[in-house]
This record gives C-alpha cells, sequence and structure tokens, in this order.
C-alpha cells in the first residue's frame, strides 16, 4: 500500500483512489519517468530556456554556465518570475563535490525605514507594499550571475548572455499560459506605467502564438554583456531605474545600486534517511525550515502510511505548523538578526517541539502562538536546476516575487522590478501576501534583506548527488520540496510521479491543509476533518523542475505538469 495512482488526478479533477499490493519490484517496473539523459541535464519553467542550458552544456560549458545563461534566457521567456530586476538564491556542488550557495536576495534601500509601509495611525498601507515602486528591493540578480560566473564559470559572460539578447530580438512566441497572464495584469500594467513606455500593454488580448519582442531588454542585456555588472548597476540602465524611481517615488538610489552585494554563504546541511540534504540558509527560512520537518519526518514511516493518506497528511501538517511557528518568529536576515540556527536544527530542540503531535488529534495553531491571517494571491517565482557531465549541480530559484512583480516596467529598459518589500514583516503579526506572519527578526531595515522561503535544494547519497530540487510557490515552496523529497525516498517514486503527485500544505497561520483541488479523495478529507483539521482546496501549488540520479547514474529530468516547462537531458 504504498503508492498512489498520480497521474489521472491534477487537472482531471478525479478522485485519486490507492493502488493495492503493488510489489516494490512492480513498482520499480512501472515508475513513470521524466527526460532521460545518460550525461547532463536541465529543468526549467520555459523550454527555450531548458533548451539554452542544454546547448551550453554540450558545447563543454559547467552546470555554473548553464545556469548563468538560463537565468538570462528566463528574464527574457519567462518575465512573469525569470528576472534582472528581481533576486534569488543558487545552492550548488562543484566537481570536487563541495557545496555553497549564493544569496543574490533584493535587499532593502538605504532610506527604507520600519514603519514605511504604515499610516499615521500605525496600520498598513494596503498594497504598497506589493505594487508600485516603493514595493521595489535593490535587484541582486546581476550581481549574483556576475559572482557566479567569476568563480566558478568556465565560458565567457558574452556567450552566456547573448542566447538571451538573441531570443529579445528575435522575439519570443507565447504560450497558452503566457497570454494568460499577460491579459490578466493589463489594468495593473496601466495603473502603473507612469510614461505609457510597458509594451505589454496592448489594446486587444494577447494569444498564444503571438510574438513579444523585448528591443529594449536586449539593450539592456546587451549593456550588461560588454560592461559587466556596471551595465546594470551604473550608467544608462541605472539611470533608467533612478528616473523609474522619481517617476513613481521609489527610493531606490544610485547609492543603493553601486553598493548591492551578493553574497555567499556558507549552505546548510542535515540528514534524511541515508541522504545528506544541503539547502539554503538565511535569509531564505527555506533550508532551516526543511531540516526541521525533515528532522520530524525521521520519526514516521510515511510510507508505510501511505503517500496522501489522513495519517501521512495529518502528521505533516502537525510538524508544519510547528515549523511555521518558528520561521515567523525566529528567522531574517542574519546579518541583522541572530537567527538561532543551532538551535533550530538540534535534535533536542526539535524532539521537544514535536513531542506535543497527537496522532489522530489537531493541535489548533492558536494554541500555539496567535496571530491575524488573510488570503494568499496567487503568485510567480521560477526554480530551475541543472546537473553537468562532470557531478557539478546547480539549483536556483529566482523570483520578482508577485506576477511581474511590482507591475513597473522600468522606462527604457525593458523589464520589471520586484515587489520583494513584501517579504518582510511591514507590522508585526500583519501577514503578508502569502499570509505568513513574522516579527522583529523580519523587520524592515536599511540594506537588510527580507526573509524567503525559496528553498534549492541539493541531496547527495554515498557522498554521491542523488538530486536536485526546487520551486516557486511562495509559503508553500518549503512544504512542496518537503513533499518531493518524501515521494522520492518514503513513497519511491519517480521524480517525475514525486512532482506530479497532488501536493498538500499548511503555515501554521491560516490554520487550515490547503489541498489542491482533485489531490485528495472524500474519505482521506473526512479522515482529517474527523481529526480536527480544517481543509481547504485551491488551484495547483508550486511548479516544480528536477532532476534525479539514477541508480545507474543517468538522470531523470522532470518539469512540472501544472506548468509547460521542460527538462532536456543528453
Ligand atoms: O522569497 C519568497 O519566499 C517569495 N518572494 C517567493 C515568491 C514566490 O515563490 C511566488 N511564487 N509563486
Amino acid at each position: 500500500m504504498k503508492y498512489v495512482a498520480l497521474l489521472c488526478i491534477l487537472f482531471l479533477g478525479l478522485a485519486c483512489e490507492k493502488t493495492s499490493n503493488n510489489s516494490h519490484t512492480e513498482h520499480q517496473a512501472k515508475k513513470e519517468r521524466g527526460s532521460i539523459g545518460q550525461s547532463a541535464m536541465v529543468a526549467s519553467a520555459h523550454p527555450l530556456a531548458s533548451q539554452i542550458g542544454k546547448d551550453i552544456l554540450k558545447s563543454g560549458g559547467n552546470a555554473f554556465d548553464a545556469a548563468i545563461a538560463m537565468q538570462f534566457a528566463l528574464a527574457v521567456v519567462y518575465p512573469v518570475a525569470g528576472n534582472i530586476g528581481g533576486g534569488g538564491f543558487a545552492v550548488f556542488r562543484e566537481e570536487n563535490g563541495n557545496v555553497g550557495s549564493l544569496d543574490f536576495r533584493e535587499k532593502a534601500p538605504k532610506s527604507a525605514h520600519k514603519d514605511m509601509y504604515l499610516d499615521a495611525d500605525g496600520n498598513v498601507i494596503p498594497k504598497l507594499s506589493t505594487e508600485g515602486h516603493k514595493a521595489a528591493g535593490v535587484p541582486g540578480s546581476v550581481d549574483g550571475m556576475f559572482k557566479l560566473h567569476e568563480k566558478y564559470g568556465s565560458f565567457p559572460i558574452a556567450k552566456l548572455i547573448q542566447p538571451a539578447i538573441d531570443l529579445a530580438s528575435n522575439g519570443v512566441i507565447l504560450y497558452e499560459q503566457d497570454a494568460e497572464n499577460y491579459n490578466k495584469y493589463q489594468e495593473l500594467f496601466k495603473k502603473y506605467d507612469l510614461d505609457s513606455h510597458n509594451y505589454f500593454i496592448k489594446e486587444t488580448s494577447w494569444q498564444a502564438g503571438d510574438t513579444i519582442y523585448h528591443k529594449e531588454l536586449a539593450g539592456t542585456l546587451s549593456f550588461i554583456r560588454d560592461k559587466g555588472r556596471d551595465g546594470f548597476y551604473k550608467g544608462v540602465v541605472a539611470n533608467q531605474i533612478l528616473a523609474e524611481m522619481n517617476r513613481g517615488n521609489g527610493i531606490i538610489s544610485q547609492d543603493d545600486l553601486e553598493s548591492y552585494q551578493a553574497k555567499w554563504r556558507d549552505a546548510l546541511t542535515g540528514s534524511y534517511k541515508g541522504y545528506k540534504v544541503i539547502s539554503m540558509p538565511p535569509p531564505s527560512s527555506g533550508g532551516i525550515a526543511l531540516l526541521q520537518l525533515l528532522q520530524g519526518a525521521s520519526k514516521y514511516d510515511f510510507g508505510e502510511f501511505g503517500h496522501n493518506s489522513a495519517k501521512t497528511i495529518h502528521l505533516m501538517t502537525e510538524l508544519e505548523r510547528r515549523v511555521y511557528a518558528d520561521r515567523a518568529t525566529f528567522l531574517g536576515d542574519p546579518d541583522y538578526y541572530e537567527v538561532p540556527v543551532t538551535m533550530l536544527l538540534s535534535d533536542e530542540y526539535n524532539d521537544e517541539r514535536f513531542s506535543s503531535i497527537i496522532a489522530d488529534k489537531a493541535t489548533r495553531s492558536e494554541e500555539i502562538k496567535e496571530g491575524k491571517v488573510d488570503i494568499i494571491e496567487s503568485v510567480e517565482t521560477t526554480h530551475f536546476s541543472v546537473v553537468d557531465d562532470k557531478g557539478g549541480a546547480v539549483s536556483i530559484t529566482t523570483t520578482l516575487n508577485g506576477y511581474f512583480g511590482n507591475k513597473v516596467m522600468v522606462k527604457g529598459a525593458g523589464f520589471f522590478l520586484n515587489n520583494e518589500m513584501d517579504d518582510f514583516s511591514a507590522k508585526p503579526g500583519v501577514p503578508n501576501m502569502f499570509g505568513l506572519v513574522g516579527a522583529e527578526a523580519n523587520s524592515i531595515q536599511p540594506e537588510k534583506r527580507m526573509l524567503s522561503s525559496m528553498t534549492p535544494t541539493l541531496l547527495e547519497k554515498d557522498g554521491k548527488l542523488a538530486m536536485v530540487v526546487g520551486t516557486p510557490g511562495g509559503s508553500t515552496i518549503i512544504t512542496s520540496v518537503y513533499q518531493t523529497i518524501l515521494n522520492v525516498i518514503d513513497h519511491d517514486m519517480s521524480m517525475q510521479e514525486a512532482i506530479t503527485a497532488p501536493r498538500v500544505h499548511h503555515q501554521w497561520l491560516p490554520d487550515r491543509i490547503l489541498y489542491e483541488g482533485g489531490g485528495l479523495s472524500d474519505e482521506v478529507i473526512q479522515n482529517l476533518e474527523g481529526y480536527g483539521q480544517s481543509m481547504e482546496k485551491r488551484g495547483g501549488i508550486g511548479r516544480m523542475n528536477c532532476i534525479l540520479v539514477l541508480p545507474d547514474g543517468s538522470l531523470e529530468g522532470a518539469s512540472d505538469p501544472r506548468g509547460y516547462g521542460q527538462a532536456i537531458g543528453y
């Protein structure tokens, strides 16, 4: 009773039935795998970005080269989340097995302050941290890519940026989902288009098959190609960003741009059932929360309880409830707040933390810590994974935060700015757009990085690379990565099955289990309600792009059917 029939479910909205008595061997034979490559693999949210990454690898580039080329390509072909106006995190493994991480998260501008999104009465001003010029943090992606390249790249940077420039100049054909997104945000594009320059605005609607030309973005990328990081943080492009700030009362200054620096950080490591787990440290909460959840999971045999059975979901939820409460209280930018990493990852702490879990009764989140809740907006980020033929691997999650970030296109430069300032806690206990609450640890301060949930992660087994995982999804990122790892290790799924499987999520507050429509049977929902859990249906959770190393050393790349990405290997 280990395995759940998966692929029939999500988008057909059918109930999910357990298969019976699948022997391990039968299941091995039946596993539905993603793309297989013998030597190397990439997986991203857009087929053109994946193609570019694969071409770089095939022509002798390493995983870092491919990842840099894919980051720039995604800024063109996937502007909803791919970016040069945002930031992200990379977790990587060198050929020699050394692991590390790069934090290219946005920072608060120097003139930002704790109460900048509050009115005179101390109430949060709606939308000020999510839309428009003031919502933008200082972008980190370009500096991040140059730092990654300087240390680990093997191809000239121009060769890695050129494919993105070519795509931007020659035009990109829209998929159905692109057209839908472009149409959905027309009103907000118009609202923040202060000098009639946003070329995403169209009087008739966008259609699948339309070509969009990014001439201005091609120019911006050419500056970056020719002048390096200064091509973005100084000169023409920087002036365009500053002019845009002036136009909309934004607060990013020349000094902010020039002084932005991505940071190398030691990756966090932990273990789970014989695997080494390597993930992102603060200012992302992802690595700590994931390792806490896995520590909790190591006490249970989820494989025996069954994938997405009421018992498994209940216990995962109880772990998540406690871990997300810790996130809200203890996590923030480690350069500004002493995050108790060692304590949060210690066995003693987590054993005690999880000791109040009851196998068939929900704890109420309010009993753990108080807070208020809001609705989670639909939002966008993107994750891509790369494995090269030399043993190198890169896992990058990058974002503008919301779809098209703050909806502000920089005039003349052709890219959107982020709305990452909303990831700060604008006021203790008041939820952000993911319904996440925070406290002092994540309050706004000049030059501080806002707390993230992004969880780019690698796993090793016996000293060898085993998996590359990650996803968008705001607060659901951590639990999606968690479920994918459990699906492969505990539920014996292929990577494609693991990321296709219906997902559930709990984040302490709001106190309810989110589940993908059609993903759980009525019986499982009723059983969970019987334990005292509140259930809420929602649309797709996450869009994973992941890679699994198979026992014979070949690679399975998998792209989430919730999106239209692609895994390509050779
Ligand atoms: O850093 C974070 O946690 C968020 N800004 C990520 C946003 C996100 O994943 C939106 N995606 N669907």
